[in-house]
């Protein structure tokens, strides 16, 4: 049967800088997809690539006294080295500096001025270099910045060529209204609807003050706007222009994944120059939130900046991939701690993980000679074991497809515990010691086998080489490139006389040299004279901006174990959720505090306390005994200053 094809694209990335763990996390999404993709038998094209023109190259390539292509050449060379050692398995990888791109590039720009679509005029207005964006006085923000990167935006005026976007502007609205799935989440799908609801401008689609691009092919002294080239790559590859049968398998895209900045340039510039094209549209653009640090988004002017190819090596590749696509929810901004990583590492992967595979094979190998018996007849704890596993793959897959990554490998990790529970119900040690148990014993080695043989191609897409060290440490056969999602949709898989291998450990934990529980400012708070000095120390407007005070929505509260005074929050900070704990616990009642605005600093270093990791501080004035948390009639996301 012909497999049916799905077409999945990362935006291609700037060579200005080098790529930094935000960059890996939105490949990582897409590679996690794309590998789930193939699992379920889909033909997967995936693409990434980088975007190597533009004026900011241009200059930063003369900052360094190099030619452009020399200084990208010398990036891209990183980006893919990176890629491989976060074993990302793109299909191909589109450089926009490439023959084949530039050929592709001209012909659109042809063809839509052919068609009336592109004319030349003159472009006197606002332009963001680092961002490659033009903007308009009223899009401004209140320092008269970019909007996007909030940088200072430069005067521009020069003969241009216009793309007619306002022409298509009405066209694209009812797309977007008629199709609800097309951008996602809704919460961006409403801003754009709102931006384009605003009125759109035709778009100045090239420049003559540098020469770092693809020429105008008719007016070669203008080079093609970055966008309108860099948003073209998406067709390169797949055949548009030489290859009709392979591109008419892969487009319309089915997803171009993009970060939550960029979902304008992919839901509204690019729906239009397909449009002018008269090429259907991607099925989905997906943005996805940004990776934080300690609450602001990672740039390397901010100095906050995580090299993943350090982390890599400091703990691999899965575990890197497994705290970025369980810990954060696909369209909202995720913290990246280095704590959590760590947390993450010891609690899911040496001990839930490791453990039930150490536990299991080294059973197999103690009670039977490291080979399974066949298994027959079924306890009742046996019986719901495999009916965790198969509801486990159908909700896994359900979650999948509609590409909610971090619920879906909670829901194997739900598996992982339950299986590791199986062993303390079952006591395979006590059945060991009784010959009349020896088949009650093999049925349990055999599902505890089993359920692994499952687990290992459940977590594939997540951690594609500790899923094979899993699968040839079971001593299965086949071949794991091969295995596919239809293998695991029915019990029974593994052969009842397989031999298993040795346990080998698959991650070491990692010892902290900080105390676990480290000290909140609510359960700790620092010594009198300590905190006389500071209260009569002056403080700068500068040292107060730097803290990040928001209106933050309580969604859930609920007391942390064994204390008496911390709850954990669930909080809606507008644009994202995050847990916090809080040492209110003695002041209020967790129903009390559902649905309550309250200010929080967002800004604060994340700290582990009583093994939960805190992602902020809720604020609260306190008097003798007592404790009332600030609490503001606004609406929730406003900056409190
Ligand atoms: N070159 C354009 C994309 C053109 S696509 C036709 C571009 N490049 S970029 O290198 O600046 O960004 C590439 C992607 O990385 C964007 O989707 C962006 O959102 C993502 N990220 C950059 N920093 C990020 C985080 N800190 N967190 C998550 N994603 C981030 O834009």
């Amino acid at each position: 049967m012909e497999k049916k094809p799905f077409y999945i694209t990362t935006p291609i990335y700037y060579p200005s800088a080098k790529l930094h763990i935000g960059h890996a996390y939105c490949t990582t999404i897409a590679d996690a997809i794309a590998r789930f993709k193939r699992l379920a038998g889909y033909d997967v094209f995936f693409l990434t690539g980088s975007d190597e023109h533009g004026q900011k190259i241009q200059q930063t390539a003369e900052g360094a006294g190099v030619t452009p292509i020399q200084y990208v050449d010398k990036i891209v060379a990183g980006f893919r080295n990176l890629w491989k050692e976060l074993h990302i398995s793109h299909d191909d990888f589109i450089r926009t500096t490439e023959e084949r791109h530039q050929r592709v590039v001209q012909e659109i720009f042809r063809r839509i001025y052919e068609k009336g679509d592109i004319y030349k005029g003159s472009y006197k207005g606002l332009y963001c270099t680092p961002c490659e964006s033009y903007w308009t006085e009223h899009q401004l923000d209140e320092n008269g910045c970019c909007p996007d990167c909030h940088r200072p935006v430069q005067e521009v005026s020069e003969e241009a060529y216009f793309f007619k976007m306002s022409k298509y502007a009405d066209k694209v609205l009812a797309y977007i209204e008629e199709n609800p799935e097309f951008i996602q989440p809704v919460s961006r799908r409403n801003e754009m609807i709102n931006f384009i609801k605003q009125g759109l401008e035709d778009l100045c689609i090239s420049r003559t003050s540098f020469d770092w691009g693809i020429p105008v092919p008719t007016d070669p002294k203008h080079v093609i706007y970055v966008w309108f080239d860099a948003l073209s790559n998406y067709l390169t590859p797949i055949g548009f222009l030489d290859d009709e049968a392979k591109f008419g398998k892969y487009w319309p895209a089915d997803v171009h994944l993009v970060g939550k900045e960029i979902v304008r340039f992919h839901s509204i510039i690019w729906p239009c120059i397909l449009m002018a094209l008269d090429l259907p549209l991607p099925k989905k653009v997906y943005g996805h939130g940004w990776l934080i640090v300690d609450g602001d988004k990672m740039s390397k002017s901010k100095g906050n900046v995580v090299d993943p190819l350090a982390l890599i090596e400091e703990f691999s590749a899965d575990a890197i991939r497994y705290f970025l696509l369980r810990e954060i929810n696909l369209g909202q901004d995720g913290n990246f701690s280095r704590d959590a990583l760590i947390t993450r590492i010891n609690s899911d992967l040496a001990n839930d993980l490791g453990n039930l595979l150490h536990r299991t094979l080294n059973m197999i190998g103690k009670f039977q000679g490291g080979s399974l018996l066949p298994p027959a007849g079924e306890s009742a704890v046996d019986a719901s074991l495999k009916a965790d596993a198969m509801d486990t793959v159908k909700a896994y897959e359900e979650e999948m497809e509609a590409m909610q990554l971090s619920s879906a490998i909670k829901k194997v990790w739900a598996f992982v515990s339950r299986a590791n529970k199986y062993i303390d119900e079952t006591a395979p040690w006590v059945l060991a010691k009784d010959p009349g148990k020896k088949q009650e014993l093999a049925n349990t080695m055999y599902h505890l086998a089993e359920s692994l043989r499952i687990i290992s191609v459940l977590i594939s897409p997540y951690m594609p080489v500790t899923a094979e060290r899993i699968w040839k440490q079971l001593g299965l056969s086949e071949d794991f490139s091969k295995v596919q999602l239809s293998d695991i949709r029915e019990w029974g898989g593994t052969p009842g006389d397989l031999k298993v291998g040795l346990p080998e450990q698959l991650f070491p934990r990692i010892e902290v040299e900080k105390d676990e529980a480290a000290p909140v400012k609510q359960e700790k708070p620092a010594k009198k004279e300590k905190q006389g000095k500071a209260e009569h120390e002056e403080i700068t407007i500068e040292d107060f901006s730097k803290i990040h005070l928001r209106v933050v929505r309580v969604l859930a509260a609920e007391p942390v174990p064994k204390t008496e005074k911390l709850l954990k929050l669930t909080v809606d900070l507008g644009d994202e959720q995050r847990e916090i704990v809080s040492g209110i616990a003695q002041h209020y009642a967790p129903e009390d505090l559902v649905g309550k605005n309250v200010v929080m600093v967002i800004n604060l270093k994340p700290a582990k306390i009583r093994g939960i990791v805190s992602h902020g501080m809720v604020l609260a004035a306190s008097h003798g005994d007592g404790m009332k948390l600030l609490s503001v009639d606004m609406p929730v996301g406003s900056r409190v200053r």
